[in-house]
């Protein structure tokens, strides 16, 4: 080779470098304006409380809508004597507890799917689910006139109830004054031989009880270890909004109310099952309902019935089968980091299944997931100081000495290749900016149920649409 044509050749090899590289620079520019969402940047103050309450522009105040608090926010009215705030790591442990009941009820039959409570001989001790901590309320009114009344909203259980005077047994203290069914003049007891009566045996776990003078139903339910309420079956007029009443609403009138219910009244059931109020307002809303779960516990999102309500920008992926009466059970896919794919074989997600929950608080992954979404995780957060673990949550970073910071984002791809982005106050969970932890934990084994939790769903509008079969995800939900 002669010295010119080798100067050409080195000319051009070195002038297509720099054009391949400039081309290289001008696509990743272009990528990263057409994708911007592969990374978060967040101020690390965003992690600090706030004591100011932030309404909710977002989100429709029309028909069947209720505003969500969070019940330890600066949101809700409740006193900070009557709520004490809890500890990161108690909110944590309780979260455990719930899981753990939620996995007792999903006991695996014979023929090996998971079903709910199994048969009446077969019911397990812990039957029930531990209402945990980290949880959202909404105000409702009861009876005639209506007594507004705050409660937890559970899309894990079905019965909803609230403690009534007068307390023949006992009541925790609540925020507001408790029910009194002797000052409304549309409450009724429901009899034994009434067929809702039969019906709570599905929506609570245990057979109804009859009161021996009234023949009046008497029902029962447990969440976990000590919580539990157990009272007259009743029926009274619901008020969700001067617009929205649903007639001959079925609850119960709680004599005896123990637990971690932390000031509200009782609970709101969202679950599946025909004693919920998804089914009680069938003829009203259609069996549809809408909820957004606010950024922080300073911003309030909503709590929504009917279709005309839904998000009109949510993405559908099909409801999967046999998660028991009340959950509601979805497919897992994948899970990306940062843009990428994680490498997990899919059967790791269908043979432990995944139900979603509004009042578990982290997501819980099987094991094998879990361990590459943190390796995942890790390796895109080099730049920042790991700090000790927090409970259940192993991957938590130092953010004390930096006053912004990029993490990566993490999506789920469901069933039906619906990818939702997880929002960045949904990515981590703080106690405080020197411990910042990602907020997604492992089971104790693959088999066991994987829960979409109410963390990872913060700021998204989530749809339940169950005539369709199919649970729906909007970004932008609230705040
Ligand atoms: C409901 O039943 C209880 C127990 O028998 C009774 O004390 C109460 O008065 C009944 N309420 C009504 C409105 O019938």
């Amino acid at each position: 080779m002669g010295g010119a044509s080798m100067k050409s050749l080195l000319m051009l090899l070195l002038s297509s470098s720099f054009f391949f590289s400039l081309v290289v620079a001008r696509n990743q520019h272009a990528l990263e304006e057409a994708i911007p969402n592969h990374y978060h940047n967040l101020q690390t103050t965003s992690f600090l409380p706030s004591s100011i309450c932030t309404l909710s522009t977002k989100g429709d105040r029309k028909r069947g809508t209720l505003e969500v608090v969070h019940k330890h926010g600066p949101c809700s009215t409740f006193s900070k004597d009557m709520v004490k705030p809890l500890a990161v790591e108690d909110i944590l442990s309780h979260d455990q507890d719930r899981v753990e009941s939620i996995r007792s009820r999903l006991t695996i039959t014979t023929d090996g799917k998971r079903d709910i409570r199994g048969s009446k001989a077969t019911l397990p001790a812990k039957s029930g689910s531990t209402i945990g901590s980290g949880n959202y309320i909404v105000t409702v009114g009861l009876g005639t006139p209506k007594k507004d009344l705050s409660l937890i909203f559970d899309t894990g259980s079905d019965l909803t109830w609230t403690q009534c005077q007068p307390c023949a047994r006992s009541c925790y203290a609540q925020q507001e004054t408790i029910f009194a069914p002797s000052s409304s003049t549309t409450y009724s007891n429901i009899s034994c031989s009434a067929s809702e009566c039969s019906g709570l045996t599905s929506a609570t776990g245990n057979k109804p009880g009859c009161s021996a003078s009234s023949s009046a139903c008497i029902y029962g339910i447990q969440y976990g270890d000590q919580s539990f309420s157990v009272g007259f079956f009743a029926k009274d007029k619901l008020t969700l909004t001067s617009k929205d009443v649903i007639n001959d609403f079925y609850f119960g009138c709680g004599q005896n109310n123990q637990g971690l219910f932390g000031g509200a009244a009782g609970l709101l059931g969202l679950g599946r099952d025909k004693l919920s109020i998804v089914s009680q307002s069938t003829r009203e809303y259609g069996k549809v309902f809408s909820y957004c779960l606010p950024s922080r516990a300073s911003y309030t999102g909503y709590l929504t019935f009917g279709k005309d309500r839904a998000a009109s920008n949510a993405k559908y992926t099909p409801f999967s089968s046999s998660k028991g009466s009340s959950f509601y059970g979805l497919e897992l896919q994948a899970i990306f980091v940062g843009g990428s794919k994680l490498a997990i074989s899919p059967t790791v997600f269908s043979s432990s299944g995944m139900i979603i929950d509004s009042g578990t608080v982290i997501t819980r992954l099987p094991p094998t997931a879990y361990s590459a979404l943190s390796k995942a995780f890790r390796s895109q957060m080099t730049k920042y100081t790991l700090t000790k673990p927090l409970s259940i949550l192993d991957t938590c970073y130092d953010f004390s000495k930096t006053t912004t910071v990029t993490i990566p984002v993490i999506s789920m791809l469901w069933g039906g290749n619906i990818k939702v982005d997880i929002a960045a106050q949904g990515t981590l969970y703080a106690n405080g900016i020197d411990q910042v932890c990602l907020a997604f934990a492992g089971n104790g084994d693959d088999s066991d149920i994987g829960i979409f939790g109410n963390v990872q769903q913060k700021t998204l509008g989530v749809v339940y649409d169950l005539p369709a079969g199919k649970v729906g995800f909007a970004p932008g939900g609230c705040a």
